[in-house]
């Protein structure tokens, strides 16, 4: 964090109060750093995917109608899915920011959030498109491990060699699954609905000036500071954000640091322009009175000739007429 000129402390209270959506194929990472910003700002995580998962496996309504298109590595309705998050987001926890992992995934659900937003006043403040490479996310969806009990994700890449695959969260420990949809032929699948479905919302959220990208090919920690790195940025401002004179979301933490610097050095100048109004010239002025002479060293000022030789003029011009 030390790139950043504000202390580590506003930095972090800016974060906690942020609504983000993490955007991102499947495998690129989105769960890993949502978990992240649990940990370190206490924003809560709204995992479209877990939340499924979590129906599924308690035979909810919901569940029931997810489980099949899940399975399939297509989208779930959008009616289930919209359904989910207005319930979730109507919770309290959520009332000062979170993060969406894994929503909206279309148009439809795009627009639907931002409807759902605007009722309540609250839009997004960023969106964060995380990009790895697809030869590297078929790696790390193969490797990818989670627990039954609290949904934490592990990679056998980065299991030490003789450690066990258990959760290292909680005092069980429980032993590490695999999700029924990390399978080769549902992993394509999933890539091609991220393709045709999901991938044109980066330009959406490219025009409305909410978009940061990251690349997120790199150590988990790596992507983590990027991440904290693009959040505290301005978004890049759109086209069709300053065609239309739309505010995008809350300054940054740095902009409105400089804001509040710029107000406070602003009174002390403008009270003192104040008083010193009635007894000082401006500038300009003070300068041309410092060049002029004294007046007791001015010439008098004279129009035409003295009395007595204009007397003499008089009298020469009458004896030449003579
Ligand atoms: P969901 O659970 O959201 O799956 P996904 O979007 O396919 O994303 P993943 O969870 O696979 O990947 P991730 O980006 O979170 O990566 P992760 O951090 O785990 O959705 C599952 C299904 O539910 C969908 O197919 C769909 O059917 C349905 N669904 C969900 N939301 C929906 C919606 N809105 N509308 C309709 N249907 C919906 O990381 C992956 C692995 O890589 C892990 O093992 C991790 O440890 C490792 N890893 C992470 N970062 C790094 C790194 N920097 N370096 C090395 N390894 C890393």
């Amino acid at each position: 964090m030390g790139v950043f000129a504000f202390d580590p402390g506003d930095a972090g209270r800016y974060l906690s109060a942020m609504r983000i959506v993490l955007l991102g194929a499947p495998g690129s990472g989105k769960g890993t750093q949502a978990q992240r910003l649990v940990e370190r700002f206490g924003l809560p995580q709204i995992s479209t995917g877990d939340l499924l998962r979590s129906a599924v496996a308690r035979g909810t309504p919901y569940g029931l109608q997810a489980k099949a298109a899940m399975d399939a590595g297509q989208l779930v309705s959008d009616a289930v899915v919209l359904g989910i998050i207005r319930d979730r987001l109507a919770e309290s926890d959520t009332l000062r920011g979170y993060v969406l992992d894994g929503f909206p995934r279309n148009q439809a659900q795009a627009r639907a959030l931002a409807a759902m937003l605007r009722e309540i006043g609250k839009p997004l403040d960023a969106v964060v498109l995380i990009e790895v490479p697809y030869k590297e996310i078929v790696k790390r969806i193969a490797g990818r491990r989670s627990c039954p009990k609290c949904a934490a994700v592990y990679n056998i890449h980065d299991v030490g060699p003789g450690e066990a695959l258990r959760c290292r969260n909680g005092n069980d420990h429980p032993p590490l699954v695999q999700r029924p949809d990390d399978n080769e032929a549902t992993v394509t699948k999933r890539l091609e609905v991220y393709e045709k479905s999901t991938r044109p919302l980066v330009d959406l959220y490219a025009k409305q000036g909410l978009l940061r990208r990251i690349d997120g090919d790199a150590p988990t920690d790596t992507v983590t500071q990027r991440l904290m790195g693009a959040l505290l940025q301005p978004a890049p401002a759109s086209k069709a954000a300053s065609r239309s004179g739309r505010k995008t979301g809350r300054k940054s933490a740095a902009k409105r640091k400089t804001a509040s610097k710029r107000k406070s050095a602003a009174k002390p100048k403008s009270a003192a322009k104040r008083k010193g109004a009635a007894k000082r010239k401006p500038a300009a002025k003070r300068k041309t009175a410092a060049k002029r002479k004294p007046v007791a060293k001015r010439k008098p000022v004279t129009r035409g000739k003295p009395v007595a030789k204009r007397k003499k003029a008089v009298a020469k011009r009458k004896t030449r007429r003579r």
